[in-house]
């Protein structure tokens, strides 16, 4: 296991000493105000979260709260629930039915508002469209879709029916898309013809067609028409959107489901190169994100919310779909990029709607940094009251430009950290109550328990860096690998018996806050995306002029790492530009753009220790220009000299 890297993770080592409490006037009308909630949820974890539970609405109310059984925690397990009434039909019927649950903005500049009465008819729409094409209770759906209203509608469509989906990025590849649905059987699969990226066409279906054929186990492709161009069509299989879920009935009961029935499966990146299935449940895991989302970001009556996530990754499910949702709140939800048809787009945007509170990654930020502040100044930000940064560490100098520039000096930030498998955000800072540093993610939220520890185990002292590890339970955490019980416990319960570790660094300061310093293992983070190492390098072995491959994450001072890949080629094959731009290509195809390398370094070898493994933390510090320590476990040093004084060769973009 290596020890974090990144220039983030240098520079919140560095003493930040600046604070930030909260604003006077916001701390005042805050939802939380009362500093007694960490200990009250010390004290009392069930009752902490049993209260929170019955903020929902049960069909059959639980009487059990927490059942542990290591490392399998049931949440709720004796009560039933369905996520979509909790999310749509509680607010209807409790006369919230124009409020605008989503005030949708395409990347051409179109629009619709969609209140909370007409999401619910567009659910139970697809709902019934879903039943029409045999989806089942317990059945599986694969969702591939842009970032339209169809998406949040067709998640609580699957959950109104208690068929557990799984959305696949828009940006993965057919083959990303086909293994997923493979792992997962999905019957069906929710596509479109295509969607809208800087102004281009993203050929979804064609993608969806190539992954429907390649896998196994799809019945049908329910297609909702976006861009309109044509598309290739199997009779029989493929079904419009707009044909069948339009003529489907408004109406469709919800199934009372089990707290501890299976709501989604999403795949995330691990060290190796299969990506895993993380299962999340229905009451454990809608308790944790309309908790923290409803504290974390401070909903009051009238904000406007903003994720500038994608629903294809974790925080857009949490935090887009079934979060705000079920706190009946009013959000943006936006289809395209930052910078089309131009560089203002967000703070247009956040304008246009009068958004409040704005929840996005510090890549972002330290993007809108590099363009410049004038694009910011174009707009009136006066709405916002609260920022939020997710996915990576956010580096002070970020944080500092993000509340000047964009929240105007006057907003808190919640710098919220958590993962795939944790579900809700785990550690934050409550906006009324936390005094904040900048970089850093402060506390545990109340009733979380986390420590850092060191190989051994032993918990670090303040001041002291080493691995997070969460100590007990919480609602919203997996509940497992799908069809994987080894892998599961052995990627997070096995390396500190008993305690689930997270694969990050972590530094406690002498007062007890929490710096994020990045991944331990070989997962990288691309633009707060999750990428493992082993994925792209099966991805460039695929290659047939490819011998052997080792990747790495350089640090990259706006995407936080980019990806470094050393490529030694079969004999009789020579490195050219040519050939770079070919294995870039190649890994963009086998799993999406996102994974595409930036630098490609051909060396005739790779540094290995005698038993013939690479050594990938050499090949790190190498491509970061750090000092090297010891290499003699090396089977052949002069490997690393050849490769240093080659380094600067690589090809990039
Ligand atoms: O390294 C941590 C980083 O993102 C990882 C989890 O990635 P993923 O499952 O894709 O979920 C991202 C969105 C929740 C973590 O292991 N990470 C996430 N939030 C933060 C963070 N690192 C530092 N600070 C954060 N606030």
């Amino acid at each position: 296991m290596d020890e974090p890297a990144g220039p983030r993770a240098l520079e919140a080592l560095a003493t930040e000493d600046r604070r930030f409490p909260p604003p006077a006037g916001f701390a005042d009308r805050a939802v939380v105000s009362d500093p007694g909630i960490y200990d009250r949820a010390e004290r009392d974890l069930e009752g902490f979260w049993a209260e929170q539970a019955r903020t929902l609405q049960w069909r059959k109310p639980f009487t059990k709260v927490l059942e542990w059984d290591l490392p399998y925690a049931k949440w709720f397990a004796d009560g039933e629930l369905n996520v979509a009434e909790n999310c749509l039909d509680r607010h209807v019927l409790a006369g919230h039915g124009d409020r605008v649950a989503f005030h949708w903005e395409g990347e051409p500049g179109d629009s619709r508002r969609i209140t909370y009465r007409e999401l619910q008819d567009l659910t139970n729409r697809c709902a019934n469209a879903l039943k029409a094409l045999g989806v089942r209770t317990g059945d599986r759906v694969a969702i591939y879709l842009p970032m339209i209203p169809e998406l949040p509608a067709a998640m609580l469509a699957c959950a109104r029916i208690g068929a557990p989906f799984t959305v696949v990025f828009a940006g993965f590849s057919a083959e990303a898309l086909a293994s997923r649905i493979d792992d997962s059987e999905a019957k069906l699969l929710i596509t479109a013809d295509g969607g809208y990226r800087k102004g281009g066409i993203v050929p979804l279906k064609k993608n969806a067609d190539d992954a429907a054929a390649r896998a196994r186990t799809i019945e049908h492709l329910l297609v909702v028409r976006r861009t309109k161009q044509a598309v290739p069509w199997t009779e029989g299989r493929d079904v419009w959107w707009h044909e069948l879920v339009d003529a489907q009935s408004p109406e469709c009961p919800a199934e009372s489901l089990p707290a501890e029935h299976m709501l989604y499966l999403l795949y995330t990146s691990g060290t190796t190169a299969t990506p895993k299935g993380i299962v999340h449940t229905t009451g454990g895991y809608l308790t944790g994100v309309a908790t923290t989302h409803r504290t974390i970001f401070d909903l009051r009556a009238g904000d406007v919310y903003w994720c500038a996530a994608d629903i294809g990754w974790v925080t857009g499910h949490s935090y887009i779909v079934f979060g705000p949702l079920a706190n009946g709140a009013t959000s943006v939800l936006y289809e395209g990029t930052p910078d089309f048809p131009d560089k203002d787009r967000w703070w247009q945007v956040i304008e246009k709607y009068k958004v409040s509170i704005l929840y996005c990654a510090p890549t972002a930020i330290r993007t809108f940094m590099k363009w410049g502040a004038e694009h910011v100044a174009k707009h009136d930000l006066g709405s916002l009251r609260l920022l939020g940064s997710v996915g990576e560490p956010i580096n002070p100098e970020a944080w500092l430009w993000y509340r000047k520039t964009i929240g105007g000096g006057r907003c808190p930030i919640v710098d919220t950290w958590w993962m795939t498998e944790t579900g809700m955000i785990l550690i934050t800072p409550l906006p009324g109550l936390v005094t904040t540093k900048p970089g850093s993610a402060t506390f545990p939220f109340p009733g979380v328990k986390v420590d850092v520890v060191d190989e051994s185990g032993a918990s670090v002292p303040l001041g002291g860096a080493g691995y997070l590890v969460i100590e007990r339970p919480w609602p919203a955490m997996l509940r497992g690998i799908y069809k994987d019980d080894r892998r599961y416990r052995e990627t997070y319960w096995s390396r500190f018996p008993g305690r689930f570790f997270a694969g990050d660094g972590a530094k406690r300061d002498a007062e007890g806050y929490l710096w994020l310093m990045g991944r331990v293992d070989d997962v990288m983070k691309i633009s707060g995306h999750r990428i493992s190492t082993t994925e792209v390098e099966s991805a460039l072995v695929s290659h047939p002029r490819v011998a052997e491959a080792a990747v790495i994450g350089r640090e990259d001072l706006i995407t936080g790492q980019a990806i470094f890949a050393f490529v030694t080629l079969r004999s009789g094959n020579e490195g050219s530009a040519a050939l770079s731009l070919e294995l870039r290509e190649h890994v963009a195809r086998s799993i999406g753009a996102i994974a595409r390398p930036k630098t490609i370094m051909f060396t005739p070898d790779l540094p290995k220790t005698r038993s013939g493994k690479i050594m990938r933390r050499l090949l790190r510090d190498i491509a970061n220009g750090v000092a090297l320590g010891d290499t003699t476990t090396l089977a052949d040093a002069s490997v690393v000299e050849m490769i240093r004084s080659a380094s600067g060769s690589g090809s990039e973009d």
